[in-house]
């Protein structure tokens, strides 16, 4: 059961109902859901989680719905990568695997959470701009819960995301720009037409559905906590979920007041939050010409730039950006030497992991959690098939 209260500004701390359809706070923040804590840590022990569904449903405290919507997302696997792990003197170098879920990508958990409670709130039509992998999570998300879904992504989406789209549905387009000016069509559609617009952060949900992969890493390492967790942030909403379900757990008494320190890793061809962090400011600044293969990572100014920035500060981690030519090699080196196939934003983190091993800012014998944030199946285009043979009918 839900112990969803209210709503929270994530910087003026004004509060709002939470059982009325809520977009951004008075202020133009980002709102954040809060829960009655202290009845949690008084009723639910942790051990209660045991022979629960093995699905991210199974935090059912810490979401905002009683009715799932849901298509088997989430309790994806920590997996070990003991060759890098062992070349980099790591104690243990684990990846959490989010290709594992349904549309391929983490965004599958934004995507139940956000489309439960939309439907709950008695949403008809949702809307949204998406970098492209949002957009295929959320029309299959749509199309389980009967929901209509409008979404336009940049033109140089990966095309299977508007295969997605369309397979499952959906009302959808592409603009020649950037997600943020998808973003301004979507803002000035759904105004027209009173839809919902589910842009990232606009709505308080979907970063509930992304915490849960810090619920879930937290309990599959036995409650202990990791030193370092890095994660290839666009938007940076997953970062800001990890870091909140962290201290919700903190907050019910599920796990003490240590934390691993969070690693942004953004691409050099779009790095504003990399760039904000050097500069030691507290909010970023639009990235002009915004460029990289790993189109989750092209958010030019992320609008939770601020909780982003905040969470590394508090966690004492670091930002850092990588080359796409590293994140290239790093795709071939996980599916060589590990049997990994990762998403381009998943493999930019090897790079920024070994640079950061080598400036000694992970020390020898740390325990790492890299965010594979989806398959690399999505983007059969980064493959090179040069030199791949045709043989004659024999
Ligand atoms: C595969 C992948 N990884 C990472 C991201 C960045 O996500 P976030 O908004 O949580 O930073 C995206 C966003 O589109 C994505 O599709």
């Amino acid at each position: 059961m839900t112990f969803l209260t209210h709503l929270e500004c994530s910087e003026t701390g004004e509060q709002l109902p939470a059982d009325q359809d809520q977009h951004l706070s008075g202020a133009g923040f980002p709102l954040l859901a809060r829960y009655d804590y202290a009845a949690i840590r008084s009723r639910v022990p942790r051990r209660d989680l045991t022979g629960r569904r093995t699905d991210l449903w199974r935090f059912a405290e810490l979401l905002p719905s009683d009715n799932p919507v849901t298509l088997g997302e989430g309790w994806t696997p920590l997996l070990r990568l003991d060759r890098i792990g062992a070349e980099l003197g790591l104690r243990d170098l684990l990846v959490k695997d989010e290709g594992f879920n349904p549309t391929g990508t983490f965004k599958a958990r934004g995507a139940a959470v956000g489309v439960a409670r939309a439907r709950d709130l008695g949403v008809t039509n949702i809307a949204m701009p998406t970098a492209g992998n949002a957009g295929g999570a959320w029309a299959a998300y749509c199309a389980n819960a009967g929901v209509g879904f409008r979404v336009i992504m940049p033109a140089d989406a990966p095309v299977i995301n508007m295969a997605e789209a369309r397979v499952y549905g959906s009302d959808a387009a592409y603009v020649d720009g950037l997600i943020s000016d998808a973003g301004r069509i979507i803002g000035a559609e759904s105004a027209k037409h009173g839809w919902y617009d589910a842009s990232t952060l606009k709505e308080p949900y979907r970063i509930e559905g992304k915490k849960t992969m810090g619920l879930e890493i937290v309990e599959q390492l036995g409650w202990e906590l990791p030193d370092v967790i890095f994660y290839p942030a666009g938007g940076g909403v997953g970062l800001i979920g990890i870091w909140k379900a962290l201290d919700e757990l903190e907050e019910i008494g599920w796990i003490g007041s240590d934390r691993p320190r969070l690693v942004a890793v953004q691409a050099d061809g779009c790095a504003p939050l990399v760039r904000a962090w050097n500069e030691r400011a507290e909010e970023s600044r639009f990235w002009d010409g915004a460029d990289t293969i790993a189109s989750g990572l092209r958010v030019p100014k992320p609008l939770g730039d601020r909780l982003v920035l905040r969470a590394l500060r508090e966690t004492d981690g670091t930002a850092i950006s990588v080359s796409d030519r590293s994140i290239r090699e790093a795709v071939s080196e996980l599916a060589q030497r590990e049997g990994l196939f990762v998403c381009p934003e998943g493999a930019s983190m090897l790079p920024a992991l070994r640079a950061l091993r080598d400036g000694d800012w992970i020390k020898e014998g740390e325990q790492v959690v890299l965010l594979n944030t989806g398959t690399g199946l999505k983007y059969p285009e980064l493959v090179s098939l040069d030199g791949v043979e045709t043989l004659p009918h024999p």
